[in-house]
């Protein structure tokens, strides 16, 4: 097993290095273009038509005639979805499910680049397998607000993390052959009115909060597809927004691939088609039964606007062209390379995920990891424990050939000798309050254990129908609160009083309020939903056969009030409008600069091993600014720090954030190890987005370099005059 993991790495390692390559444009290859231009010289305006509007749920139609095939997509962003017929209704017949990645909040919990790009490749290799053409991932939108019902999907509050996350994941899917779709482009930070509410984001926070995770997908990642958002921004929807698609994406960033919609975001014909949009999918009338598909935006009546004249035949050339080159690139007039399906290897790779992705929040007199030699009994407690999660959350459910629930884990890493004791102790149903039935009988049984770990927090809706009687983390609704749900306070409560080593486990899409009882634990651990191996991964580190690695992506704030969308902004706004009003203060930005002490901290995650950072060195060459430093492991225990800096600029024209993560790197350590980490630091890391002169602007002055285990943690400093 060893052996086939090390030889993904290497794979990823190479594929890394290959594809990510200097900072450039998307590139076209003349033969490429000479054969589409040659195909769309062939084609008749009715069968262009054709091809820019969906012709069933998930495929869009090709042209026989000349051998363009039908495009195939497919949810979802943490793996295959199950196979809808050519309508909506799930098919329900042959093997279609898929591994079980971890979802993005775990993904980027890894803070491991490389990791994205393993995880990419098993995602694309599935999607091949499995007959797709484009999987409609990754998801990365800015977790603004702790209540998105979403922000599992997506991967962090910060740009940086994004960015460097989402390159290697979309490398690796479209080295499989197929193509990533990059959603949701953009604003879409919230599920409730996500239909049609306007954001109103200023300049500045657009450039330097919104955009960034967007660019490098384009530019570094090279994504083939962008799928826009459902809502709009400055007052026109963001699949057609003309200074989003036509002038910054396709623009600014020279994006050569096609932009969908999301399904359902078109809402007009001559609009969408001059806004950018160019391939319209899931509008609402294909929810119907035997629906007619002409009657899309982006047929009959766009057929008709050129017909007379309203619409240049050029527009929809463009669209075509765009299409016919995501083709092209995703080798759907040659031979694809065989994909891969539910291997072994690639349940390996979404358990290592899992592994790097799980974030030990607290550890109070190193209650964790247990020891097998002291322990008769665990008991096991909380609804999520034996919860498959799997098939929950909206578009990207996925049915696994199996999932390793929390409960299971356990039992399985507990062995015989350790009795293994589950209770439900909370149910999961709409506006179910705490049991006291059920807490009694988890009181009981934490007391006759040597360790009581409650495993709860969020939770995901399975059925379209019903997500908004019992979801927490789905596509549609959000969260109605910070609070957990199903009167967990009140459970964790008394069973902590009953044991004294208890440890909670948080599944869910981030934060949750844990004031009622984060000081009458000993243990937290966040989760995330960490897929199909997840509970083999917890266990292994509940157990200290794995080391935790995982830092938080988000803030985790103390109550909702202090998160900055809430306390600056707007949310959910009013019916047509939510203000950003919090600017580029988004999470650690905000905590940070208005000294508001969050619950956990931006980077925040624990070892079994504890580090020491050695003096950074700085060096300026050209203004390109290099530090160097060791970190050692000073521990008795092998294990990884994300070493993370953030740049403090500390006089500039206009209020900048106390500090912004501006390099990070992941370094393994043996015991008593030492290593030398690099940083290269270019303008990029000292300038902010000047709105009036409309670029990134590097005031010439000193900035601090502050380099630490998390936002809040900093272990070294040096500083830099440029
Ligand atoms: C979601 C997308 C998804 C699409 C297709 C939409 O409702 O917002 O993320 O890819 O449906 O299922």
């Amino acid at each position: 097993m060893k052996t086939k993991f090390t030889r993904l790495f290497l794979c990823t390692a190479l594929g890394l290095l290959l594809g990510t390559g200097a900072l450039r444009a998307q590139d076209t290859d003349p033969s490429v273009e000479a054969k589409v231009e040659d195909l769309i010289k062939k084609m008749t305006l009715e069968e262009k038509i054709g091809m820019i509007h969906a012709n069933s749920s998930f495929t869009s139609a090709g042209v026989p005639r000349l051998g363009i095939p039908e495009m195939v997509t497919s949810d979802g962003p943490h793996g295959v979805r199950p196979e809808h017929g050519r309508d909506w209704t799930l098919d329900n017949k042959g093997n279609d499910s898929s591994t079980y990645l971890p979802v993005g909040i775990t993904l980027a919990s890894t803070w491991n680049p490389e990791l994205g790009y393993a995880f990419g490749s098993v995602l694309g290799s599935e999607a091949n397998y499995r007959g797709k053409d484009v999987i409609l991932g990754p998801g990365i939108n800015i977790m603004r607000t702790p209540l998105n019902g979403r922000n599992f999907e997506y991967m962090s509050e910060d740009p940086y993390l994004i960015s460097k996350m989402v390159v290697g994941y979309i490398k690796g899917v479209q080295d499989q052959g197929v193509s990533a779709s990059l959603k949701h482009f953009m604003g879409n930070n919230q599920e409730i009115r996500r239909d049609g509410i306007n954001v109103e984001i200023s300049e500045r926070a657009l450039r330097e909060i919104y955009l960034p995770g967007f660019k490098a997908a384009v530019v570094e990642g090279n994504v083939n597809t962008v799928m826009g958002s459902y809502n709009k921004f400055r007052g026109e929807y963001c699949t057609y927004n003309d200074y989003l698609v036509n002038k910054i994406l396709k623009g600014e960033w020279g994006f050569k691939g096609l932009v969908m919609s999301d399904w359902g975001a078109i809402h007009s014909t001559k609009e969408a088609l001059l806004g950018g949009a160019d391939l319209e999918m899931g509008t609402d009338l294909s929810m119907l039964p035997n629906p007619d598909y002409n009657k899309f935006f982006f047929a009959d009546p766009a057929l008709r606007m050129v017909k007379n004249g309203e619409i240049k035949e050029s527009v929809i050339d463009d669209k075509v062209r765009r299409i016919l080159r995501v083709m092209f690139k995703t080798h759907m007039f040659d031979k694809r390379k065989p994909g891969s399906y539910a291997t072994r290897e690639h349940f390996d790779v979404a358990k290592k995920v899992a592994e790097e992705g799980i974030v030990l929040l607290q550890n109070k007199k190193n209650v964790l990891p247990f020891n097998r030699s002291n322990l008769k009994t665990i008991a096991v407690i909380g609804a999520n424990a034996n919860r498959e999660n799997a098939m929950g959350g909206g578009s990207s459910q996925i049915r696994p050939p199996y999932e390793v629930t929390p409960l299971q884990g356990l039992q399985k890493l507990a062995g015989t000798g350790i009795g293994v004791h589950f209770e439900q102790g909370y149910a999961i149903a709409k506006d179910a309050k705490a049991d006291p039935a059920l807490i009694e009988r988890a009181v009981q049984a934490a007391k006759a254990a040597d360790v009581a770990v409650i495993v709860g927090g969020w939770t995901h809706g399975y059925d379209y129908s019903k997500w908004s009687d019992n979801a927490y983390d789905t596509e549609g609704y959000d969260k109605p609160d910070m609070k957990m749900p199903f009167g967990q306070d009140e459970l964790i409560t008394a069973v902590a009083k009953a044991n004294p080593n208890t440890v909670v486990v948080l599944y869910g899409g981030g934060p949750i309020d844990m004031t009622a009882w984060v000081n009458k634990v000993k243990g937290i651990i966040q989760a995330g939903y960490p897929g199909i191996e997840g509970g083999t991964a917890l266990a292994e580190i509940l157990f200290g056969d794995v080391n935790p690695s995982g830092k938080l992506t988000v803030t985790f704030p103390k109550t909702l009030g202090d998160s900055p969308a809430h306390k600056l902004g707007e949310y959910p706004g009013d019916s047509i409008n939510v203000r950003y009003n919090e600017d580029i203060f988004v999470g650690y930005r905000y905590f940070d600069t208005y000294k508001v002490a969050p619950q956990f901290a931006f980077g925040h995650g624990l070892s079994y091993t504890s580090f020491e950072y050695g003096k950074p060195a700085v060096t300026v060459n050209n203004g390109q600014v290099r530090v160097t430093m060791s970190i050692r492991n000073k521990g008795n225990r092998a294990g990884a720090e994300v070493v993370q800096l953030y740049v403090k600029d500390k006089k500039a024209a206009v209020k900048r954030p106390e500090k912004e993560l501006k390099a990070f790197s992941k370094v393994m350590l043996q015991p008593g190890e030492s290593k030398s980490v690099s940083f290269d630091l270019n303008k990029d890391a000292f300038s902010y987005f000047d709105d009036k002169q409309m670029q990134w602007v590097q005031e010439p002055g000193d900035f601090e370099l502050l380099i630490g285990s998390s936002s809040r943690d900093i272990r070294a400093k040096d500083k830099v005059t440029l």
